[in-house]
């Protein structure tokens, strides 16, 4: 894989933090989706978008304008193989290298209606069982907010690039 820059979505910064670093550590350059100028039409790029509900920010519109050659979705949820399946099946990426990263939740960076929906879900969230351990961390994560950024994550999509 060769990408020749590197293309994110990012509404509270973590997914930018992730964008930077890697740009940081292969020297391409980085973008915001959308920014002008960008990547040219058509360019070989890596995707990074924050997970809202499933989703990776900005994908549809990076696929329709870009050669997506890679993609990481940053989420709040912890890391794990069943997590990372559901997302790349929701996403539609079961034929692109796919790699999940754990984010961070900044609740007080939320606008618009993200912010209510956050609520909403911290409150079901709040509801679940306190015996299942995912749904623990999860509760104290949407309590106490968090940040989960470390460039140790960045290892299997480097090796990637590199191959
Ligand atoms: C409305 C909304 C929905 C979210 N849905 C998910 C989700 O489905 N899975 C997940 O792991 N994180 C979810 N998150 C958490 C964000 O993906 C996480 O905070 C991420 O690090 C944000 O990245 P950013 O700072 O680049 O915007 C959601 C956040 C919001 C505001």
């Amino acid at each position: 894989m060769s990408p020749s820059a590197i293309v994110y979505a990012s509404a509270t910064g973590f997914t930018r933090r992730y964008a930077d670093l890697l740009a940081e550590r292969t020297g391409l350059p980085c973008f915001a989706l959308g920014a002008v100028p960008g990547p040219a039409r058509g360019a070989a790029v890596l995707y990074l978008g924050w997970l809202c509900a499933g989703g990776i920010k900005g994908l549809r519109k990076a696929r329709a304008r870009y050669k997506v050659q890679a993609v990481c979705a940053v989420g709040m949820s912890p890391a794990g193989t069943a997590y990372t399946d559901q997302v790349r099946a929701q996403n539609h990426l079961e034929n692109l290298p796919f790699f999940y990263l754990r984010g961070g939740y900044a609740p007080e960076r939320l606008t618009g209606l993200y912010r209510p929906m956050m609520s909403l879900m911290s409150r079901m969230v709040s509801k679940a069982s306190v015996e299942d351990e995912g749904a623990r961390a999860m509760q104290e994560a949407f309590a106490k907010g968090g940040d989960w950024v470390s460039a140790e994550q960045l290892s299997p999509v480097l090796d990637a690039l590199t191959e």
